[in-house]
């Protein structure tokens, strides 16, 4: 059988028979009163996994259209952010940031680690004269495995008056993230993650304050204008034609989660995350990131000395099925990543590191014993006991 795949990626995640279902529903206008009701049921279900009452704007592009759309509606050219990246995801936000003409100071974290909240503090309590108009940072880093404590991030800003714009998109329905009560201004998601839709809307939450930003903001913004997705919200609609499709994916998705709560959803992927990292320490594997910052959604592994990553995700998909991906940025050639986000549960992870287990034995690093299997095994007891 060659179709069967058991896909571990970081992004896009499986998507649940269910919401597949819903996406296959017949075409409606989207000028109409059927579509008012879906835009007005995906919004409010969407503030609940947000946790705000801000409003909940949704575009149709992928996860960078909404990191660009923050940018482009939030920061004038010559305005300066301040860029917190521990990976590849934080990098991307300097660039789209320095594409818009904002200028950028770049607080930078070794990959594998998280991001110091005291750093951020220290930077700020230097910004006397307050040109610091914004923090960009990821709730989630993607490409090391890594979680920043965002809670903490919003308190080091302490009375400065930089905005926080938090990039959640691998984060969000994993891991909890509280806009209101954490102050977050602007926060972004993606419906190919934890959201279990396909790619191709993403979702962000704007506070007041982040309206009168956009407001007095002088960047060019046509497509991913926020102010018009607003406007057109208010009437039950969208600026531009939507993907309606995966609206009614969304919406199912949303049910999906509220049936099972943010809660469990939460302890779901903490599990898997100590899963994957007991699998893989028993197979001798590494995880880069440390248990302290390890991410819910995703586990950089470290590739074994003499070893390419694609000398195991290549026989991992072609030998087994299991689809897990490569290495970004920094850390390209050094590591590949499992994602367990999204409609992954325990037997996905318990096959991942069955095949993993087969295809390191085959390269010789070790011999079969079904160790990695078994300490997972303990993890998944230990949570559901
Ligand atoms: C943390 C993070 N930010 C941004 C993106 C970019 O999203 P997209 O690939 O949907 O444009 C991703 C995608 O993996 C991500 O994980």
């Amino acid at each position: 059988m060659t179709d069967k795949q058991i896909l571990l990626l970081p992004g896009p995640t499986p998507v649940p028979p269910r919401v597949a279902l819903a996406m296959a529903r017949p075409a409606i206008n989207h000028r109409g009163p059927e579509f008012s009701e879906l835009l007005h049921t995906v919004t409010q279900g969407l503030k609940r996994v947000f946790k705000t009452n801000n409003d909940v704007v949704i575009l149709t592009a992928s996860g960078t259209g909404g990191m660009e759309a923050a940018v482009a509606n939030l920061l004038s050219p010559g305005d300066k952010a301040l860029v917190v990246t521990v990976g590849v995801f934080g990098e991307r936000f300097v660039k789209i940031a320095q594409r818009f003409g904002v200028e950028t100071e770049v607080l930078a974290f070794p990959y594998g680690q998280a991001a110091d909240p005291a750093a951020v503090a220290e930077r700020l309590a230097r910004d006397k004269a307050g040109e610091i108009k914004a923090i960009l940072v990821q709730h989630n880093e993607t490409s090391t495995g890594v979680l920043n404590d965002i809670e903490a991030i919003s308190k080091a800003r302490g009375d400065h008056p930089a905005l926080l714009v938090v990039d959640t998109i691998s984060g969000l329905a994993a891991a909890d993230l509280r806009v209101d009560e954490w102050g977050i201004d602007v926060a972004i998601a993606g419906s190919q993650k934890a959201f279990m839709v396909p790619p191709g809307l993403t979702m962000l939450s704007l506070s007041d304050r982040a309206w009168q930003a956009v407001e007095k903001c002088k960047n060019h913004r046509y497509y991913l204008d926020l102010k018009d997705a607003r406007n057109y919200g208010l009437k039950g609609q969208t600026p531009h034609t939507p993907a309606v499709s995966l609206l009614y994916g969304l919406k199912e998705a949303l049910a999906m989660l509220e049936e099972e709560t943010l809660e469990k959803s939460f302890r779901r992927h903490a599990c898997l995350r100590d899963m994957v990292r007991a699998g893989i320490k028993a197979l001798g594997l590494e995880p880069l990131a440390d248990d302290r910052v390890a991410s819910p959604s995703v586990t950089a592994v470290k590739v074994p000395a003499g070893l390419k990553p694609a000398d195991i995700t290549v026989p991992l998909r072609e030998k087994h099925g299991v689809v897990v991906a490569g290495g970004q940025g920094q850390v390209k050639d050094r590591v590949f990543r499992i994602g367990h986000l999204g409609y992954v549960n325990h037997m996905d992870v318990l096959s991942g590191l069955a095949a993993l287990e087969e295809v390191l034995a085959s390269l010789g690093v070790i011999s079969v014993s079904g160790i990695g299997v078994a300490k997972a095994l303990e993890v998944y007891q230990k949570f559901n006991a």
